[in-house]
């Protein structure tokens, strides 16, 4: 069933859950199944896009339009209220954004006790820890922005990529709630969101723009032409940089309870950087793609090379033990962001002659909050003319804020699902995209460094929008 799913070319239906003895039908919303929504009395009514722009009705761009300024007017941005929820990693976050941008609550409870432990996400335990705590994150974002459910407009929920187990705990109860409510329902893309949040925050950021995705599961350079529409410039080979601070930091024997990424942060700043000589991944690779699992070996030999034991925790080193961990912490995190800088340099290159007319790099992901990240890479941008936008630290890592707005940009357009039933039955089946990539690769960026598994993966977000263009 799933792989006769994926084969579907127009599967735009987002978030459709199939029976598992039905055949699915993509679905492309029509006017008079919107006139259905409001069977339960709203506090505040709500125009759903395409009763508000009723003279483009018969437009196919009234459906699925990527038109570069989302539809939209003051009342219809005020009146959109959308709650975002995400599980797809360790974190379990819900948030409630208006459409012109206000947020209006956003709650995250993460897994860091659990992280701290194991030193990693075990899918098994994240999703037990993601259902235990659902109902209450989301009731909190409903409270916190004062809110019921009956005056949302629309749930936007993860579906991918991300951890198959705790991704069907947030869409389950998107559309628990969805239906209950008689709300839609719009499908995310994880790293689409962590890309479009920065148009949150900066509101003169338009299409087309770089984005460098950086994350604990995710390196990407992207190059995002519009909504929907991605060209992947690059991609990491093994690891992420995340994972990369993150091991770093279960070997230093640091504080994981905030993840490692911080704690090496904050510890690097005691260090020096130029002590530990690391090497800069994939010099002799003149692409975009990056790789961080020879660095990772590098540390762990660094730090078995001077006996530093992780079972001792940084508060109990010795000040000698101490300042040999933070030089390797520099060290490391010197190198990681190098070879962050020279793909971004190269990545810059390739997206002016592409999209001569982009003028800002955006940073985003987990990562993104580290000030030695953000600030090298703005010296990068600067050689171009080009503008760095970072979203704040609690937007850049995982949250729901971020899946709201991607919501909201998406819904603008016309790219939702109908309320789902009240109730779904046992067997249903979930459309959730562990694996999901975000947009086509570039050919001329296409690296034989690049061996990426293959199995499972979906198709991208970019050619399923394309596709159900092509359809209208
Ligand atoms: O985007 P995110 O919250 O979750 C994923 O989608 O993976 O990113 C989490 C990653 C973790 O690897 C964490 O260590 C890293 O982001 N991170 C940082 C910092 N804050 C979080 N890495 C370096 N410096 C930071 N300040
Ligand atoms: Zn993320």
């Amino acid at each position: 069933m799933v792989s006769s799913l994926l084969a579907l070319p127009s599967t735009f239906s987002r978030l459709n859950l199939v029976q598992k003895s039905s055949i699915f039908i993509p679905f492309t919303f029509k006017a008079l199944s919107l006139l259905k929504f409001h069977k339960q009395p709203r506090l505040r009514p709500f125009n759903y896009p395409l009763l508000h722009f009723p003279s483009s009705l018969n437009s196919p761009e009234a459906h699925f339009s990527t038109s570069r300024r989302p539809v939209s007017s003051k009342s219809f941005d005020v009146d959109l209220v959308v709650l975002g929820i995400e599980t797809s990693c360790d974190d379990t976050a819900a948030a409630i954004v208006r459409g012109n941008g206000e947020i209006l609550s956003q709650v995250v409870s993460s897994q860091a006790d659990l992280l701290a432990r194991y030193g990693g996400v075990a899918p098994k335990m994240a999703e037990e820890a993601h259902s235990q705590v659902i109902d209450q994150v989301v009731q909190d974002a409903l409270d916190k922005a004062s809110l019921t459910e009956r005056e949302l407009s629309a749930v936007a929920v993860t579906i991918g990529p991300g951890l198959s187990l705790c991704l069907r705990v947030g869409v389950q109860k998107a559309r628990r709630v969805a239906g209950s409510f008689n709300l839609p329902i719009i499908s995310v893309h994880h790293m689409e969101a962590h890309a479009l949040v920065a148009r949150l925050i900066e509101k003169e950021l338009q299409f087309p723009f770089l984005a460098l995705l950086i994350s604990g599961g995710h390196n990407l350079l992207v190059l995002a032409h519009d909504l929907g529409h991605y060209t992947q410039l690059g991609t990491t080979i093994d690891d992420a940089i995340g994972e990369a601070f993150d091991k770093t930091a279960k070997w230093l024997g640091l504080d994981m309870r905030k993840s490692g990424g911080p704690a090496v942060e904050q510890l690097a700043q005691e260090g020096d950087a130029e002590s530990v000589r690391f090497s800069i991944p994939m010099k002799q690779h003149k692409d975009c793609n990056f790789s961080y699992a020879g660095l990772k070996t590098q540390v762990k030999l660094a730090i078995a090379s001077r006996n530093i034991d992780a079972k001792v925790p940084l508060s109990c080193a010795s000040s000698l033990d101490r300042s040999s961990r933070a030089d390797i912490a520099a060290s490391f995190q010197r190198v990681a962001v190098l070879h962050l800088e020279e793909r971004c340099e190269r990545a810059v290159e390739w997206a002016l002659k592409i999209e001569p007319s982009i003028k800002h790099l955006v940073v985003s992901g987990g990562v993104a909050s580290n000030q030695y990240v953000r600030a090298r890479l703005d010296q990068v941008v600067q050689k171009y003319s080009l503008q760095l936008v970072c979203p704040p630290p609690n937007l850049c890592t995982d949250n729901g804020v971020m899946i709201a707005w991607t919501g909201i940009e998406n819904f603008r357009v016309g790219r939702y699902d109908p309320p789902p039933p009240a109730n779904d039955p046992d067997d249903f089946m979930y459309d959730l995209r562990p694996r999901w990539p975000l947009g086509e690769e570039y050919a001329e960026g296409r690296s034989e460094a690049r061996s990426l598994r293959r199995a499972r993966v979906h198709p991208s977000l970019t050619s399923l929008v394309q596709a159900s263009l092509q359809q209208q």
